[in-house]
C-alpha cells in the first residue's frame, strides 16, 4: 500500500514558497532563452536564482532513491533538467547551443525550509513564430493536458480522474503519451507516493483529499510513447526520434479544489 501524507496548511505554505522559486526560475529561463545560449548557461542562471532566494536545488546530486553520495557517477550533475526536441526529460545541461525553433523543456526542483516544489515548462526557442506548427501544437497540447489534469484534482475524485483528463487531451490531439515516467506525490521528499500516471490504468488509485500534494507532469510526443535512456544514464529520448514536450506543476488538493503551488 502506498503511504500518502496529507500536508497541513502551514506545510503547504512552505511548499508554496518552494514553488514560487520554481516559477521564478522558469520565468527567468523563458526571458533568457534565445538562439545561441547554451543549456549550461541557463542552468547556471537557474542555480544562482535558487540560491539567492535561499532555496536548494533538489536535482543537484540526486540519486533517485539510492543513498546519497555526490561522488557517485550516477548522481545528477546539475540544478535543472533541460531537454531539447526529441529529449523528453532529464537532459543534462552542457555546452550545446540552443537553436531557434527548438523545443526546450526545462524542469526545476527547489527545496525551501525542507519542503519541495517541482515544475517544468516547454518553450520554443525564439518564440512560437520560430517553431513548426507541429512543435507549437505539441507544446500547447501538453500545457492544456496539464491544466486538465490539475482541474480534475478535486477532493473526492481519484488519481485516475487526473490520469483520464490528461489522457483525453493527449489522445484528442493524436499525441503519444509517455508511460515510462509519471507524476508523483511530493512534500519533504521530491518523490513520494502516490504515482500519477498520464494515462488510464488498471487501478483508479487513491481518493484525493485536502492536504494531498502532487506533481502532475504530462510528457507528450509527436510519435510513439517508447523511450530510450542515453549513455549518460539520464537523458530520456523518444525511441522514434520524434519531438516531445513536458509541463509540470506541484499542486495541493484543498477543500475548494486544486491549488497550484509552482506559481508566482
Ligand atoms: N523533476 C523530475 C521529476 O519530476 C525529476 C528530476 S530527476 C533529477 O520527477 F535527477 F534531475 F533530479
Ligand atoms: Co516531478
Amino acid at each position: 500500500m502506498p503511504t500518502i501524507t496529507r500536508k497541513s496548511r502551514a506545510e503547504i505554505s512552505k511548499m508554496r514558497s518552494a514553488g514560487r522559486i520554481v516559477a521564478e526560475v522558469l520565468a527567468l529561463v523563458e526571458e533568457e532563452l534565445q538562439p545561441g545560449i547554451t543549456t549550461a548557461e541557463l542552468d547556471h542562471l537557474a542555480e544562482r536564482h535558487i540560491r539567492a532566494a535561499k532555496g536548494v536545488p533538489s536535482f543537484l546530486n540526486y540519486l533517485g532513491g539510492r543513498r546519497y553520495d555526490a561522488r557517485d557517477p550516477h548522481a545528477y550533475p546539475a540544478s535543472t533538467c533541460i531537454s531539447v526536441d526529441n529529449e523528453i526529460v532529464h537532459g543534462i545541461p552542457g555546452v550545446r547551443e540552443i537553436r531557434a525553433g527548438q523545443i526546450v523543456s526545462v524542469d526545476v526542483g527547489v527545496i525551501y525550509d525542507g519542503w519541495h516544489g517541482d515544475g517544468a515548462r516547454s518553450f520554443i526557442c525564439g518564440g512560437d513564430a520560430a517553431g513548426t506548427p507541429e512543435a507549437v501544437g505539441l507544446v500547447q497540447a501538453t500545457r492544456v493536458a496539464l491544466m486538465a489534469g490539475i482541474a480534475a484534482a478535486m477532493p473526492g475524485n481519484r488519481i485516475g480522474h487526473i490520469s483520464a483528463a490528461v489522457e483525453d487531451v493527449a489522445s484528442a490531439g493524436g499525441y503519444g503519451i509517455v508511460r515510462q515516467y509519471v507524476g508523483h506525490g511530493i512534500g519533504t521528499a521530491m518523490h513520494e507516493d502516490p504515482q500519477v500516471p498520464n494515462f488510464r490504468s488498471r487501478s483508479n488509485g487513491i481518493e484525493l483529499a485536502p492536504g494531498i500534494c502532487l506533481a502532475i507532469e504530462p510528457m507528450l510526443t509527436l510519435g510513439s510513447d517508447a523511450t530510450d535512456t542515453l549513455a549518460d544514464n539520464w537523458t530520456v529520448v523518444t525511441h522514434d526520434g520524434s519531438l516531445s514536450a513536458h509541463f509540470e506543476h506541484t499542486i495541493a488538493v484543498t477543500a475548494n479544489g486544486p491549488e497550484i503551488l509552482t506559481t508566482a
